[in-house]
C-alpha cells in the first residue's frame, strides 16, 4: 500500500513510475509525485495496472474537470469521460475512433481550453505473429524543442498566434479511413461545439512557466492574420523542427500500462502499423486544461 514510489528517466525524456496501483486510493503525497513528474518531464508511464473505468475516472478527476469528448459515438457505454481507441468492430461500426492521432498533435488544442494531460490505459494491444506488440506510440517534447530554436526565430514567433481547426483535421481523417473505418461527418451539433480557435504559437507551461511550441501538423492550419501562403511554410518550417527522431520517445505498450502526458509539454503520434484480426482497445479520460497564454 504505501511502497515507496519509484521515478525513473525514460529517454530522450519522460519517466517510468514504479510501486503504485492506481486503483486504491493513493495519498496526497504520492499523487503530488505523480502530478510534479507530469508537470516537470511531460510523459508518465506506469505499467501493470488493472483500472475499470470508475476508478480511472476517480484517478484522472483529480488533475481536473474531465473532459466528454465531442464525439460521444465513441465513449464506452455507460462513462461519457471515457474516450475508445480502438479498430475493434461491432459490425461494420468501429466501436472507438480508430486510428486517432496518427500523425503528430496535441490533445483537443482546438478547443479554447485545450486539455491538460491526457491518460491512456492499454486494454488490448495488437501484435506481430512473432508477438512483437504493433501500435506504438511517440512523444516529443515541445519545451526542448522550443529551446533549440535559434534567437532569430524565437523573436520572429513573439506575439503570432495559430489557427486550429478540428473540422478540417477530421474531414482529412474520415477520407484517410474511408474504406476500413467509415466515421460519420461531424453532426451541426458536433461541428457548432468545435469553432476553428487561436492560441500563441508559444505558449508558456501553466505550472512550471517554460515556454512550449504549440503548433501540430495534425490541427494546425494556419496564422491569425497572415496569408496562407506566407504561414504555409512557417508552420512547415516549424513541424521539421519539432519532430526530429533522436527527440522522439517511442512507448511501446503493454496490456495494463498507463500512460499520461501533458498536453502543453508534449505532442504525441500513434503508430498505425496494425489492422484487424490484430486487435487495439485504449480506454482513454482527457482533463480540461487553462487557456494557453
Ligand atoms: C490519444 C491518442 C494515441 C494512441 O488518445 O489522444 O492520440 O497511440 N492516442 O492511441
Ligand atoms: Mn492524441
Amino acid at each position: 500500500m504505501n511502497s515507496p514510489i519509484e521515478i525513473r528517466p525514460l529517454a530522450p525524456f519522460g519517466v517510468e513510475i514504479a510501486g503504485v496501483n492506481l486503483s486504491d486510493e493513493l495519498d496526497d503525497a504520492r499523487f503530488r509525485a505523480i502530478e510534479t513528474a507530469l508537470d516537470v518531464h511531460g510523459l508518465v508511464v506506469i505499467h501493470g495496472q488493472t483500472l475499470a473505468p470508475e476508478r480511472q475516472i476517480a484517478f484522472a478527476r483529480r488533475f481536473g474537470e474531465l473532459e466528454v469528448h465531442v464525439r460521444q459515438e465513441y465513449a464506452l457505454p455507460g462513462h461519457p469521460e471515457i474516450h475508445l481507441i480502438s479498430n475493434v468492430k461491432d459490425g461494420e461500426r468501429s466501436i472507438g475512433s480508430a486510428y486517432a492521432g496518427d500523425n503528430w498533435h496535441t490533445d483537443l488544442c482546438f478547443q479554447r481550453r485545450p486539455a491538460r494531460m491526457s491518460l491512456l490505459h492499454g486494454i488490448e494491444i495488437p501484435q506481430a505473429d512473432d508477438g512483437t506488440p504493433l501500435g506504438d506510440t511517440l512523444f516529443l517534447n515541445t519545451a526542448d524543442a522550443y529551446d533549440r530554436l535559434p534567437d532569430a526565430m524565437k523573436r520572429r514567433l513573439e506575439g503570432l498566434r495559430a489557427v486550429h481547426q478540428y473540422h478540417r483535421a477530421q474531414e482529412i481523417k474520415r477520407r484517410q479511413r474511408e474504406k476500413d473505418h467509415a466515421r460519420a461527418t461531424l453532426s451541426a451539433e458536433q461541428r457548432a461545439l468545435t469553432p476553428d480557435v487561436t492560441h500563441p504559437v508559444v505558449r508558456r507551461h501553466p505550472v512550471t512557466g517554460r515556454k512550449c511550441l504549440y503548433v501540430n501538423q495534425t490541427y494546425s492550419f494556419g496564422i491569425e492574420g497572415w496569408p496562407e501562403e506566407e504561414a504555409e511554410p512557417l508552420l512547415a518550417s516549424l513541424f521539421a523542427h519539432i519532430v526530429q527522431e533522436p527527440h522522439v520517445h517511442r512507448h511501446r505498450w503493454r496490456v495494463g500500462d498507463v500512460v499520461m502526458w501533458d498536453n502543453c509539454l508534449t505532442q504525441h503520434k500513434a503508430v498505425g502499423d496494425y489492422a484487424l484480426p490484430q486487435r487495439r482497445l485504449m480506454h482513454r479520460t482527457a482533463v480540461n486544461g487553462t487557456v494557453p497564454v
